[in-house]
């Protein structure tokens, strides 16, 4: 028996659960037991009665089923570390699942390695086919993209598509996505479904393609010896004379476009600065810009976390959290990517095992295994 627990998350604004009663139901049928903090899944629209129907018990906060806790599931499992001094009674090698934010935080492995837990940073899994339905930035990505291009369409002062009225006709908008990763097709998808002509940005060769078959138009990327190079369908880095010539290719663009969403980034370091402040001068009043990549410094200059502020006449929509805004279902899907993360953890434990083991062989465990202290958990009897 592997004992689950789900604490509520305590960052501000996180409206999202790690396990929703679809998952607890799925993953009790595996031998595991959930415990589940009162109120965890209040804020996405999954009260307790339906944890328990699922057969969940409810937890009090601070209650001592920390001490017995074999998983900890969480969606900001840094904060739950920093801000929850229960942790410290998780036993030793208990694995804790969840984001991590794990780029360059030596503090949190730190931390993590001395209560000797296991931190799987699900921003880790690697980018191959059989993780695919583990990926939660891709699921959460996804969102992203899509709730971007309807703020946009909402704040625009402007009809998206294009409308043939009695008082005339009305020619549809024309987004700008920077970045044709996840994020950036979803929002694509969504900009043509709503009417709009997109132009897509991206780095990577294998993008156009992409870009096309949704019906975008690719911006091709400035022909340049030294462009970035790539690394596990990641973009690397671009050079600041790379990026200087994006930026006044796309400059042209800017003067052109009614929304643009900006997606593009590169993991582990700050965001690719693609606009800068003099750049929506050439943009018209009214337009809008939301920066999906605030949190990383952001591609447009001036965009603020969770903000709206006016430059030169241009909404820059500094939208940081945006799963959260569609807590519901971006917790459905979460939770699905974690059930199967930990589906294949339990694949590959042996039946004779009272507790859950971590495969280092295995790449996906490897992979998203951020403390590597490559050791068996001990699980109920
Ligand atoms: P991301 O969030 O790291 O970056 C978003 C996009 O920004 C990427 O397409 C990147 O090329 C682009 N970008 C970086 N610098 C740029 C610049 N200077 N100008 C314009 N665009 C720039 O990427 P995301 O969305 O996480 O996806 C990365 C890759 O992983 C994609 O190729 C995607 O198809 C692939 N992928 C593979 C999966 C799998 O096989 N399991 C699952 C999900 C994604």
């Amino acid at each position: 028996m592997i004992r689950v627990l789900v604490p509520r998350e305590c960052r501000p604004g996180e409206t999202r659960v790690a396990a929703t009663p679809e998952t607890v139901r799925r993953l009790s049928a595996r031998g595991c037991s959930f415990q589940v903090e009162r109120g965890a899944g209040a804020a996405s629209g999954y009260p307790d009665e339906a944890y328990e129907e699922a057969g969940a018990a409810l937890v009090d906060a601070a209650s001592a089923v920390w001490a017995q806790s074999d998983v900890v599931m969480a969606v900001q499992a840094a904060d739950l570390v920093q801000q929850r001094p229960e942790l410290e009674q998780l036993p030793a090698q208990s694995v804790l699942l969840g984001l991590m934010e794990p780029h360059g935080n030596e503090a949190l492995k730190g931390r993590l390695q001395e209560r000797r837990l296991q931190g799987l940073a699900l921003e880790l899994l690697p980018r191959i086919s059989r993780a695919q339905s583990m990926d939660v930035l891709s699921s959460q990505a996804n969102i992203a993209g899509y709730k971007a291009v309807l703020l946009a369409a909402s704040a625009l002062d402007r009809y998206v598509p294009m409308l043939m009225t009695a008082a005339g006709t009305i020619q549809p908008a024309r987004a700008l996505i920077l970045g044709a990763g996840v994020a950036g097709l979803q929002a694509l998808a969504t900009a043509r479904r709503l009417g709009a002509v997109a132009y897509v940005s991206d780095v990577r060769a294998a993008a156009k393609e992409q870009v096309e078959s949704l019906g975008g138009r690719f911006v091709d990327p400035p022909e340049l010896e030294q462009k970035p190079g790539e690394s596990g369908g990641y973009a690397q880095q671009a050079s600041e004379r790379f990026l200087s010539e994006q930026r006044r290719q796309l400059t042209e663009q800017l003067a052109l476009a009614d929304m643009v969403i900006c997606t593009a980034q590169v993991p582990g370091r700050p965001a690719p600065r693609l606009i800068e402040d003099a750049m929506l001068t050439h943009m018209r009043p009214g337009s809008v810009v939301v920066d999906l990549a605030v949190a990383q410094g952001g591609n447009c200059e001036g965009t603020q976390p969770g903000t709206t502020v006016l430059r030169h006449g241009v909404q820059l929509i500094g939208a940081d959290q945006l799963p959260c805004s569609v807590g519901n279902h971006a917790s459905a899907l979460y939770a699905r990517n974690l059930a199967a993360l930990l589906e294949h953890i339990l694949n590959a434990t042996p039946a004779e095992a009272t507790g859950l083991h971590l495969d280092l062989n295995d790449e996906i465990v490897a992979g998203c295994l951020f403390t590597q202290s490559p050791v068996a958990v001990g699980g109920a009897a």
